[in-house]
C-alpha cells in the first residue's frame, strides 16, 4: 500500500516554455517574471522557466526567474547537446533548487526523419548527455520526446540507461497528442513494470491536446503511477496545447476517492487570478466554456438550472466558485431564465417590488430577453422601475 507521501503528485508548470510556444504568445522578460511569481503563489512544484539556449532573451529571463522566484524548483529545457546543457545550467544554477530538463526524441519517426540516426546512437546520446547534466546538477529530468509513439522495448532501454546515468525524473511525452487515456495509462503502468530501476526516478506525464485528451491522459497516467504532471495554465501550448493545470488539479480534488487519494499541493484559490494574468499577458483569450476558469464555468442560464441552483447549489455545481478564486456563481438572465432567477436578481440589486406585480415584470423581462443577447443589471433596474414599492428602496 502506498503511503500518503507516495500519493503526492508534483505539478510541473510549463506555461513559460511549452505554453509560450503557442503561436503569438511570446512574452517579454518582465512578463515572464510576473507569471513566475504568480505560479509560486499558486504553489506549483516546478516552473519550467524557458529554453535558455534558444535565445539570449530566453537565457536572461530563465536566469532572472532562477535568481528571483522563491519556492518552486526552477527548470530550464535543453536538447541533448553539451552547448544546450551548459547554457541551461548557467541559467538555472543560481536557483535554490535548479533542474536541468534534457530531451531527445525516441520514436522511429523522429529518429529517422529528424536525426537520420539509429536507435542505438540515440540511446548513447541520451545516456551521455544525462551523465553530463548530472555532473553539474543533482536534479535531472529526461524526456523521451514522442514517447507515445515509441517502440516499447526500446523506450524501456532508454529509460533504464538515463536513470542509471543520473536522471531523477523521467518524462513520458505524448508529444503529438496521439494516445487515448487507457493506452497512455497502460504505457505508464508498463514502464513501472518493465524498467528495472524505475523506483529511482519519478515518472512524469506530458500530454498534448491534439485529440482533446490531454487532461484525461495525464490523469490516467496518475492512476497508473505517474507522480509528476506537466501542464500549463489555461492549457496553452504548442498546437492544440498541453494538459490544463486547473483541470488536472481540480479533478483530483473533486474526486479524491476515484484518484485513490492522489493529491497536489496547489492552492486552487489562485487559479482565477493566474488564469487571467496568463491570458492578459499572452493575449490568448480564455474560451467562455473553458473548464474551471472560463467565464461560463460557474454560470447557469436556463430557468430549470437557475431554480435548482437557488434551491440547493449541489444540484448543478460540483465545485464552489471560491475554491478556484471566484467570488460567486453567476446567474445571467436570458430568454430561458425563470422567475426564481429574476427574483434573486431583484434581491441582489436591492430592488423591492410587490409580489403581485412579478408576473407583469416577468412578461416585460421575457420580451426584452428575446431581443437582447445579454440582459444587464441596468436593464433589470429600468424594467423594475415602474413596479418598485418605493423608487428609492435599496
Ligand atoms: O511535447 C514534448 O515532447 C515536449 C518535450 C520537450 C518535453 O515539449
Ligand atoms: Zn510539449
Amino acid at each position: 500500500m502506498e503511503t500518503q507521501s507516495e500519493k503526492r503528485v508534483f505539478i510541473f508548470d510549463t506555461t513559460l516554455r511549452d505554453g509560450e510556444q503557442s503561436p503569438g504568445a511570446s512574452l517579454r522578460s518582465h512578463e515572464k517574471l510576473q507569471i513566475a511569481h504568480q505560479l509560486a503563489k499558486l504553489n506549483v512544484d516546478i516552473i519550467e522557466a524557458g529554453f535558455p539556449f534558444s535565445s539570449q532573451g530566453d537565457f536572461d529571463s530563465v536566469k532572472r526567474i532562477a535568481a528571483e522566484v522563491e519556492g518552486p524548483i526552477i527548470a530550464g529545457l535543453a536538447r541533448t547537446t553539451p552547448q544546450d546543457i551548459e547554457a541551461t545550467w548557467d541559467a538555472v544554477k543560481v536557483a535554490k533548487r535548479p533542474r536541468i530538463h534534457t530531451f531527445i526524441a525516441t520514436s522511429d519517426i523522429h529518429i529517422q526523419a529528424k536525426f537520420k540516426k539509429t536507435r542505438d546512437e540515440i540511446l548513447v546520446i541520451a545516456r551521455d548527455m544525462v551523465t553530463l547534466a548530472a555532473s553539474k546538477c543533482k536534479d535531472i529530468e529526461f524526456s523521451a520526446e514522442d514517447a507515445g509513439r515509441t517502440d516499447r522495448e526500446y523506450l524501456y532501454k532508454v529509460l533504464e540507461a538515463v536513470i542509471d546515468a543520473g536522471a531523477t525524473t523521467v518524462n513520458i511525452p505524448d508529444t503529438v497528442g496521439y494516445t487515448i487515456p487507457e493506452e497512455y495509462g497502460k504505457l505508464i503502468r508498463d514502464i513501472k513494470l518493465h524498467v528495472p530501476n524505475i523506483d529511482k526516478a519519478v515518472i512524469s506525464t506530458h500530454c498534448h491536446d491534439d485529440l482533446g485528451m490531454a487532461t484525461a491522459n495525464s490523469l490516467a497516467g496518475v492512476l497508473n503511477g505517474a507522480r509528476q504532471v506537466e501542464c500549463t495554465i489555461n492549457g496553452i501550448g504548442e498546437r492544440a496545447g498541453n494538459a490544463a493545470m486547473e483541470e488536472v488539479v481540480m479533478a483530483m480534488r473533486v474526486r479524491p476517492a476515484y484518484f485513490e487519494g492522489c493529491f497536489t499541493e496547489i492552492r486552487p484559490a489562485e487559479f482565477h487570478t493566474t488564469s487571467m494574468l496568463v491570458s492578459d499577458l499572452t493575449g490568448i483569450p480564455i474560451q467562455p466554456n473553458k473548464a474551471i476558469v472560463g467565464r461560463n464555468a460557474f454560470a447557469h442560464e436556463s430557468g430549470i438550472h437557475q431554480d435548482g441552483f437557488l434551491k440547493g447549489r449541489d444540484t448543478y455545481e460540483i465545485m464552489h466558485p471560491h475554491d478556484v478564486g471566484l467570488e460567486k456563481t453567476n446567474l445571467p438572465l436570458g430568454p430561458r431564465s425563470g422567475k426564481a432567477a429574476l427574483k434573486a436578481k431583484l434581491v441582489e440589486l436591492g430592488l423591492s417590488i410587490q409580489e403581485e406585480t412579478i408576473p407583469d415584470l416577468f412578461d416585460a423581462f421575457k420580451l426584452l430577453a428575446d431581443e437582447k443577447k445579454f440582459i444587464t443589471d441596468t436593464d433589470i433596474a429600468n424594467l423594475a422601475a415602474p413596479f418598485l414599492v418605493s423608487p428609492h428602496a435599496v
